[in-house]
């Protein structure tokens, strides 16, 4: 996989390089990564990249040219380019996926009051947006896209468990976790988890990962279509939580 940032903040992506995960997999050449600066394509000696919008409003806008340049100089029939803007589908995991399975992706970052339309429209395969919240620039939302499809990679992670089982990954959040010592200042682990039993210990998950989803995120419930086992302990659940399936 390869990634190229264009941006007017080449030193601030790199600095995602330097921390763990992306630094591992650019060194361990997983994932071939790249920063572009806009300003070299600027359209003057004064490295102008942006100017006024036609028709008035408040602040500047960035120019097509420096802009399309920058995209010309690195894709290719493989490469998606994605503008990272407020006005994009929101990120989820699932896009996460797919992106991760994509050759080259091009991820262009705004600043100022956006870009010209021209290039969104004639140069743009899609907009990503990270929330419905405004940020300075795409700069960090293109981080976020960047970590999450880096640890999707194969051999990013430690093993596929590392990520099948989290929140997200099945349309579900993940259940609680606990690691040593059994007893925190009077706060104990379930015994549950203690039990060696694996198949109890699996049913209490996948029931706790639904309750978990359930009370914080009850949109992701309507949208999964949940398979029997599922549908029997989201059913027990609503009607108060009489059998635990697991006891
Ligand atoms: N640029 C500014 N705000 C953004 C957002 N919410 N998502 C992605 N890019 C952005």
């Amino acid at each position: 996989m390869k990634i190229s940032v264009l941006t007017l903040f080449p030193d601030f992506i790199r600095s995602l390089t330097n921390y763990s995960m992306v630094g591992r997999a650019i060194n361990d050449k997983i994932l071939d990564f790249e920063v572009i600066d806009i300003r070299d394509f600027a359209i003057n000696k004064y490295l102008q990249v942006d100017d006024y919008p036609y028709g008035g409003g408040p602040g500047m806008l960035m120019q097509a040219k420096p802009i399309v340049e920058s995209i010309e100089s690195c894709k290719s029939d493989k490469s998606k380019v994605y503008y990272l803007s407020p006005q994009g589908k929101v990120l989820t995991q699932e896009k996460l996926l797919e992106l991760r399975d994509e050759e080259h992706l091009i991820l262009l970052n705004g600043h100022y009051e956006g870009i010209d339309q021209r290039v969104i429209d004639n140069y743009v395969d899609e907009e990503i947006s990270i929330g419905d919240y405004v940020l300075t620039g795409g700069e960090i939302a293109s981080m976020v896209v960047i970590d999450g499809v880096t640890r999707l990679l194969d051999g990013v992670l430690a093993c596929e468990d590392s990520f099948s089982d989290e929140s997200h990954f099945n349309g579900l959040l993940e259940h609680p976790q606990y690691t040593r010592p059994k007893d925190f200042r009077g706060y104990t682990v379930p015994e549950i988890l203690l039990s060696g039993d694996h198949e109890k210990i699996r049913k209490y998950r996948l029931r706790e990962s639904i309750k978990n989803t359930l009370l914080k995120r009850p949109d992701l419930i309507k949208n999964k279509t949940l398979n029997e086992e599922e549908t029997q302990i989201l059913n027990d659940l609503l009607e108060g939580g009489k059998d635990n399936g697991y006891n």
